[in-house]
């Protein structure tokens, strides 16, 4: 037990919402965190805002641009240089949605950007630093206790694209479906800006992206057992005042989160979000392979997390697979 050290932690996006607030959480169990950001500069000012300065020496900022594949190849061979232990969990939590483009956005690499950030940039990042997670099982302290903690990878999943929820059959502008994989099977380069080829629509390029990842974690925990690594989503419930709603009309931010307040009765307050995802990325008792956790759609007072079924859009082998493969020469893995 003497030799047990800090676990080491890295989270995607924590300059607001849900990833700024995952931040107290984790370094309140003990680990180490790795904080990756578009600038490390603005993303260490926002963290010292709500962290103390011995908290602050807890976390290491490493700057990626997600939208950018050689950015991720350049800050992964900078964390696998920098850090001496391996890194024990994962957490994919940076996104961007833009609703409102009328014309795709495109990132360095020319792929339609929401795919690029959500999808291509955690699926890479996790590819380039998979041997270093999986050689990370040893004791760790966590909540003051030493214990064995497995390599853990978690993805922040949405309801918008399950489709086995309410929340996923949303027609507007159209639920998430990958179809017949053709824009990815093309290259997904301009004119392309849809996995399954067809019109743009920017609602949908993000509930599709989010779909990627929630097909990502099927398909990582098909290949590596769960004797090895703990790969699973989270919905986290509905946080309807983050940034992520930032390009919405100003009456959408307005009235979405009473809306989800008062109606729907799925709001989850940022603080609440960050706490779940770092239970899910710590905790021992959600050490389950592929399971996708949610609260539900209607927040009740002590309701537990449960394994929430998913739509064959996510859990079809024939999907994820190819989905899996293609990404993969996308993002020039092969
Ligand atoms: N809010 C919800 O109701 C909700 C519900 C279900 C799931 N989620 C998921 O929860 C996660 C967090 O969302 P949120 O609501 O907390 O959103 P948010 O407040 O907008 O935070 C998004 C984070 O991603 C970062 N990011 C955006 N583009 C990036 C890029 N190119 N490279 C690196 N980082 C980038 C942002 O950094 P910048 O400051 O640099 O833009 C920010 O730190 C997302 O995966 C989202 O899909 C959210």
């Amino acid at each position: 037990m003497s030799k047990s050290t800090k676990g080491l932690a890295l989270i995607t996006g924590t300059t607001s919402g849900v990833g700024l607030n995952t931040l107290n959480p984790l370094l309140r169990f003990g680990w180490e965190v790795i904080a990756v950001n578009r600038s490390n500069k603005r993303a260490a000012e926002i963290a010292q805002q709500s962290l103390s300065d011995s908290e602050m020496k807890n976390i290491h900022f490493i700057e990626i641009d997600l939208s950018d594949l050689e950015d991720v190849r350049n800050g992964c061979s900078e964390i696998l240089k920098k850090f001496k232990n391996p890194i024990n969990s994962i957490i994919c939590n940076a996104a961007v949605y833009k609703p409102r483009l009328r014309k795709p956005e495109r990132s360095p690499q020319g792929f339609e950007n929401s795919m690029a950030v959500n999808h291509f940039g955690h699926f890479l990042l996790i590819n380039l630093l998979l041997e270093n997670i999986l050689s990370s099982e040893k004791e760790i302290v966590l909540k003051g206790r030493a214990i064995k903690f497995k390599p853990r990878i978690t993805i922040l999943g949405t309801v918008t694209a399950n489709y086995s929820e309410l929340g996923g059959k949303i027609p507007i502008p159209a639920p998430a479906d990958l179809g017949d994989l053709s824009g990815f099977k093309n290259g997904f380069l301009s004119p392309i800006s849809m996995a399954n080829g067809k019109k743009f629509k920017p609602g949908k390029a993000y509930k599709d992206s989010k779909l990627c990842n929630m097909i990502t974690v099927q398909e990582l925990s098909k290949r590596y057992s769960k004797e090895r690594i703990i790969i699973n989503s989270i919905y986290p419930g509905c946080v309807a005042d983050t940034n992520l709603f930032r390009n919405t009309p100003w009456i959408f931010r307005f009235l979405f989160p009473i809306f989800q307040k008062f109606i729907t009765k799925g709001y989850v307050s940022q603080r609440l979000a960050g706490e779940r995802v770092a239970q899910i990325a710590s905790f021992r008792k959600y050490a389950k392979p592929a399971v996708h956790w949610s609260w539900g759609n209607r927040q009740k007072k002590g309701r537990k997390a449960f394994s929430q079924q998913l739509s064959n859009r996510i859990v079809d082998s024939n999907i994820s697979k190819q989905t899996f493969e293609l990404t993969r020469k996308l993002v020039g893995l092969d």
